[in-house]
């Protein structure tokens, strides 16, 4: 375990998964100031190692009362209790009400493991699989309250290989996810650096 790191980062990740996104956020070095999971998993295990604040929005409700806005603000709040001014989903697996995106107007990110606008939604490797389709991909996108939907800022395909399962195209996609996310997520920084708010 490494020591905490400075409170330095601007940066808010929201994972639910083995967390293997966050980890080449986390090794690229960006301005991680908070790792939100809405359930236990590895990802947490991931911010922990790295220094990083790890905070679990448990979702206990997974049926049709679940309160999205209810539980949409909770995680807003434990954004701003870190002072994130950008967030980056990364494999995320709630999907949040307009507060979020009205919170951090243009400012939170997502990475897609298709070639949006094709194969929107939580199974879209298995959907592009399904499809025959030769190509597959993945997109890094300005989210909005539409899932899956919002501003392109960088695609790059990955071949469909005979044999192919749902989890080797998968974790083929995810190779080009952990140095194309991160570089963008950089830039993008960059690009909104004279937006955000310094810190003293
Ligand atoms: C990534 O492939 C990401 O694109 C996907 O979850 C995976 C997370 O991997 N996100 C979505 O499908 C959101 N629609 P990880 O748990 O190994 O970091």
């Amino acid at each position: 375990m490494q020591q905490p790191r400075p409170d330095r980062g601007v940066l808010g990740v929201l994972a639910s998964g083995t967390g293997s996104i966050l980890e080449a956020i986390l090794g690229a070095d960006l301005p991680v100031a908070v790792v939100v999971v809405d359930r236990p998993c590895r990802a947490m295990d991931v911010a922990r190692d790295a220094g990083v604040p790890a905070q679990l929005v448990a979702r206990t409700d997974f049926g049709a009362a679940f309160d999205r806005a209810a539980y949409t603000a909770r995680v807003v709040e434990a954004l701003e209790r870190h002072g994130v001014q950008a967030v980056a989903m990364a494999g995320f697996g709630t999907v949040l009400s307009a507060a979020v995106f009205e919170r951090f107007p243009g400012r939170v990110l997502n990475t897609h493991p298709a070639l949006l606008p094709a194969f929107k939604g939580w199974h879209a490797v298995r959907a592009a699989l399904e499809a025959g389709v030769a190509e597959t991909g993945c997109t890094v996108h300005i989210a909005t309250e539409a899932v899956d939907e919002g501003p392109i800022l960088a695609q790059e395909s990955v071949p469909v290989l005979p044999g192919d399962s749902e989890d080797s195209l998968h974790e083929r996609i995810k190779a080009v996810e952990r140095r194309l996310y991160p570089a963008t997520i950089a830039s993008f920084l960059t690009s909104i650096n004279d937006k955000l708010e310094t810190r003293t």
